[in-house]
């Protein structure tokens, strides 16, 4: 064992055409642009080096890495040397060694010489170039002027910066602008007074630095180094997995001591990531080990009564006899199953395996219900595929980015640090929120068109930019003609031709001045590629499906498809809620998105599993709890989510769960929905088990156990045992099986194995005979389904309507540092960031109310109240109110509503009717959750 060694090329990898020159007598081609360091270490030669790093453009200030070059005068820098056609270079000369020699000298007579007591001894570059060049003593001495007493900035809770170290060589600042887009470290000063500076001389946690530890990784001394290591010493040995958080799906490096996290190390071969990270990914793992994990099986007979520990076997045991009375009594429809979008691929496909073989019906959903099933709904209706069309990478060829109803630099911070790289770079951004989201205006961003719609009017939005795009002769005619299917094409193109659809027309439904949303239908159909990528705004609503065909519809009619840098992308919220769709989670569908009344897939399915199946679709979660309610529906099954806090109107989730007669929660912790259960399996993290999960481009990547469960057994073992005492065996003694199994079964992944994963790191479906190396772009020669399908969309408001009662429009959304509805980061340091939920609310509002900024406010609606603190702020606009999701003791679900999506019932969180007022304390029902936790 041992870390994995990572070369650094030193500077970032270029893309011309092949340039061949000499180095140390041996040729070497490498594309045109490449500077001669990194074509030196592509041959395995690693010329010194220190302020360059291949993350970042070089900069050329250590002259560390000088090189001769035949022909040319002086000792040039390899790093900021482009490669040329037959260029003779040497690296290694007694002439070099010498200035080297001088260089690092200089360098280490102003650093503290404690190399033995230092965090970074082992790991780092300064130490590692004084070898390199054969330092053997400082002729200046160490008492002239210096940096030693330059104090250590401990206030980020991850990581410090300790000055007295640093070699300014400024590749912190260099990662925090060129890497994630922040631009919160400057060089502050001049000469000997530079001094590497976070915002205005304030300290890293009062800057803007929102801690995605890209200057951390950058750093090539102790300067910046995490907190844990400092605290634990260097990791010993590391291992490759994937984020358990959002839908981005980076790859790290889990570095570890024993059995022990020390840090998380975005991995630079990660296809979705690129080597970065985020707060969360990062820093935030620290619940995997928390004492509050719930690591002993319970049952309960009543949820009124104490929990007992048991053995595994009772649980199991009594899990299961619960399972079949309540079918023996209640008819075989009367359990159910939910599966997690936070689990893995393997094990979502094992719980809907579970209910379909063992409990002998279709009930099984997930939380996927809540998000994304419009996704799916949709973009099967118009491509034929249930996903997002573009790898991550496309983003960088894209002209126009046309965000709709996501926060990516919130919700899926590393794909967002891309995104603005490209808009640095030049392309244009128009985004649709009714939120001034941080892309709108951003250090060196700003979107072109912000078109801040009233929330619930997506659907108006974008038959009005259809309009313009019909009426003003926009539409790519060829495309269309050529992959669509025409008879739709014709009805849609009158259809939004209709003057109901124009921006002059809709202005007073949507909120957007007309002009504003003409010249955003311009920039997008003619500004070149253009990419659509969308979030919870659009699905969350009772139109969700109908936003995502009305997107689709416009992706087709301007040929923006089927092309690098353009396409519709969802950003996934959880880490796999992709994966959690791909593998049989619906009701209606098996893996694959086909259809439980297609006898031959069911025959398929049959054969395989040995058993029969019900061909008829089972209960949604919404359906499930009603059945509840009405006191037909008796077990569920609910494999790692808290439906207790995550999904809407909880007065009726709780009310469904407690009239069940058995709830099995399988979770890391004891979470809200625990508080109904009668059984407890506990859960293993990210970190303890082996299997896959499936990004938000559709990406393939392996979770590797860095260490064994906390409980004993991973969830997937926890199902097949469940399985097993219900009389129907599954036989896996690896989750490699188990992915065989979902191969054999599924033509999208008929190509994918571990053994494919381990070679290629990743690999995005469809993946087979057809696509043996995945698929990062869909619909390149033609539609999974054909011809693309125009669907009419016609704009029906939600019957959530404000008035007299309640006149302001609550949304609700995420923030950085905490993660849907917080069981992990909440049990970090994140909550430095962020410690409570708060209400966003326009000053206008605030002060018609009476409410200052801090201020306790009651958020009611037809449903349910709270209260929580209020921020005024005006990237709300006037009569609507937001807030987040993170805390149990908020609950902000207590005042969402039972709207849903007409097609798929994925709940309308986007839009609730509230009303506001300034309050004292707490909300009854705040009150009865904090007495109920007190017990
Ligand atoms: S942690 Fe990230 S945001 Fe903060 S200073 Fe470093 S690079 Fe910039
Ligand atoms: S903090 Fe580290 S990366 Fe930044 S200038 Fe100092 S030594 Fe270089
Ligand atoms: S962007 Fe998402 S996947 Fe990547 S580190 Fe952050 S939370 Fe994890
Ligand atoms: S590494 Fe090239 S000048 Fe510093």
């Amino acid at each position: 064992m041992g870390l994995i060694h990572e070369t650094d090329f030193g500077t970032p990898a270029r893309h011309g055409a092949p340039v061949t020159l000499e180095i140390d007598g041996r040729a070497v081609t490498v594309p045109a642009g490449t500077s001669v360091m990194r074509a030196a270490a592509e041959m395995g030669t690693a010329i010194p080096k220190l302020c360059a790093t291949d993350s970042v453009e070089a900069f050329g200030s250590c002259r560390l890495c000088l090189v001769e070059i035949d022909g040319r005068k002086g000792t040039p820098a390899s790093c900021t040397t482009p490669v040329e056609p037959g260029m003779k270079v040497k690296t290694q000369t007694p002439r070099l060694a010498s200035l080297r020699r001088n260089v690092m000298e200089l360098y280490i007579s102003d650093h503290p010489l404690d190399c033995l007591t230092c965090a970074a001894n082992g790991d780092c570059e300064l130490q590692d170039m004084a070898g390199a060049v054969g330092l053997r003593d400082v002729r200046y001495g160490f008492d002239g002027a210096n940096h030693l007493d330059r104090p250590t900035d401990v206030s980020n809770p991850y990581f410090a910066f300790d000055a007295s170290k640093c070699i300014l060589c400024s590749r912190c600042v260099r990662a925090c602008e060129e890497v994630q887009g922040t631009f919160a470290l400057t060089v502050d000063g001049r000469g000997f007074a530079s001094a590497i500076s976070a915002g205005q001389a304030e300290s890293f946690l009062a800057s803007d630095c929102v801690s995605c530890g890209a200057c951390v990784q950058a750093c090539p001394t102790a300067t910046l180094t995490e907190k844990a290591v400092i605290e634990q010493g260097q990791p010993e040995h590391d291992v490759i997995t994937t984020c358990a958080y959002c839908g981005v799906g980076c790859t790290f490096k889990a570095e570890m001591k024993g059995n022990d996290v020390i840090r998380m190390v975005p991995w630079k071969d990660g296809k979705a990531n690129h080597g970065h990270s985020c707060v969360k990914g990062r820093f935030a793992f620290g619940y995997s080990t928390h004492k509050d994990r719930a690591t002993k099986p319970m049952i309960r007979a009543r949820i009124a009564d104490p929990w007992r520990e048991v053995t595994w076997d009772e649980a199991i045991g009594h899990a299961a006899s619960e399972f079949r009375r309540i079918q023996a009594s209640h008819g075989k429809g009367a359990v159910g199953g939910i599966t997690s979008s936070r689990c893995t691929n393997e094990e979502t496909y094992l719980v809907q395996k579970l209910v379909r073989a063992a409990f002998g019906n279709n009930n099984v959903d997930t939380c996927a219900r809540v998000c994304h099933s419009p996704t799916g709904y949709g973009l099967k209706t118009a491509f034929g595929t249930s996903a997002g069309t573009q790898d991550f990478d496309s983003v960088d060829e894209s002209d126009v980015v046309l965000v709709i109803g996501a926060n990516p630099t919130d919700g899926h911070p590393v794909f967002a640090s891309r995104m603005k790289k490209r808009l640095r770079d030049g392309a244009k951004l128009i985004v649709i929120d009714p939120r001034r989201i941080d892309l709108v205006r951003t250090p060196h961003v700003a979107a072109q068109h912000h078109l801040q719609l009233r929330p619930g009017t997506n659907v108006a939005v974008v038959n009005a930019l259809a309009h313009v795009i019909v009426t003003e002769g926009l539409v790519d005619e060829a495309f269309v003609a050529e992959r669509c299917d025409t008879p739709s094409f014709t009805r849609w193109r009158a259809f939004v031709a209709e003057a109901r659809h124009a921006p002059e027309a809709t202005g007073e439904i949507t909120g957007v001045p007309a002009a504003e949303m003409r010249a955003a239908a311009r920039l997008y159909a003619t500004g070149g590629r253009a990419a659509i990528y969308y979030g919870l705004g659009v699905t969350e609503h009772s139109q969700g499906s109908t936003m995502v065909m009305g997107m689709a519809n416009l992706a087709m009619a301007t040929g923006n498809l089927g092309q690098r840098g353009a396409g519709v992308s969802p950003l996934r919220g959880q880490n796999n809620v992709q994966g959690a769709c791909d593998m049989g989670s619906f009701p209606h569908e098996f893996t694959g998105y086909r259809h439980v009344s297609d006898t031959a897939t069911r025959k398929l399915f049959e054969n395989a599993w040995n058993v029969a199946i019900d061909h008829e679709p089972g209960l949604r979660i919404p359906n499930m709890l009603d059945a509840a309610v009405a006191g037909g529906f008796k077990g569920l099954y609910i494999q790692g989510e808290d439906i207790a806090q995550s999904d809407p109107n909880t007065q009726h989730v709780t009310a469904g769960l407690a009239a069940m007669e058995c709830v099995i929660v399988q979770d890391i912790f004891l979470n809200e929905t625990a508080k109904y259960a009668h059984v407890f399996l506990p859960g293993s993290s990210f970190l303890e088990k082996d299997g896959t999960f499936t990004n938000a481009e559709r990406r393939i990547g392996r979770v590797r156990k860095a260490m064994p469960p906390l409980a004993g057994l991973a969830d997937w073992e926890v199902t097949v045992l469940l399985a097993k005492a219900l009389g129907y065996d599954m036989d896996y003694a690896h989750p490699g099986e188990i992915m065989d199994e979902i191969a054999r079964l599924t033509p999208g992944f008929a190509g994918v194995s571990y053994a494919k994963l381990d070679a290629m790191g990743s690999v995005q479906w469809p993946c087979n005979d057809a696509a043996p190396d995945g698929t990062p772009i869909m619909h390149i020669d033609g539609f999974a389904r054909g011809k693309g399908l125009f669907t009419l969309t016609d704009y029906i408001p939600t019957e959530e309507r404000v008035g007299p009662r309640y006149p302001l429009i609550l949304t609700t959304g995420r923030i950085l540092s905490q993660y849907n509805v917080g069981q992990q980061t909440r049990r970090t340091a994140n909550v430095v960031w962020h410690e409570e939920d708060v209400l966003e609310i326009h000053p206008h509002d605030a002060e018609e109310r009476g409410i200052r900024d801090g201020d306790r406010v009651a958020l009611r609606s037809r449903v349910g109240e709270t209260s929580l603190h209020a921020r005024i702020s005006d990237r709300m606009q006037p009569g609507v109110v937001y807030t987040t999701f993170h805390f149990a003791e908020t609950g902000a679900n207590v005042v969402t509503t039972e709207h849903s999506d007409w097609a798929t019932n994925c709940p309308e969180y986007k839009v609730t009717a509230v009303d506001v007022r300034l309050v004292n304390g707490l909300s009854d029902w705040q009150l009865r959750f904090q007495t109920e936790a007190a017990e």
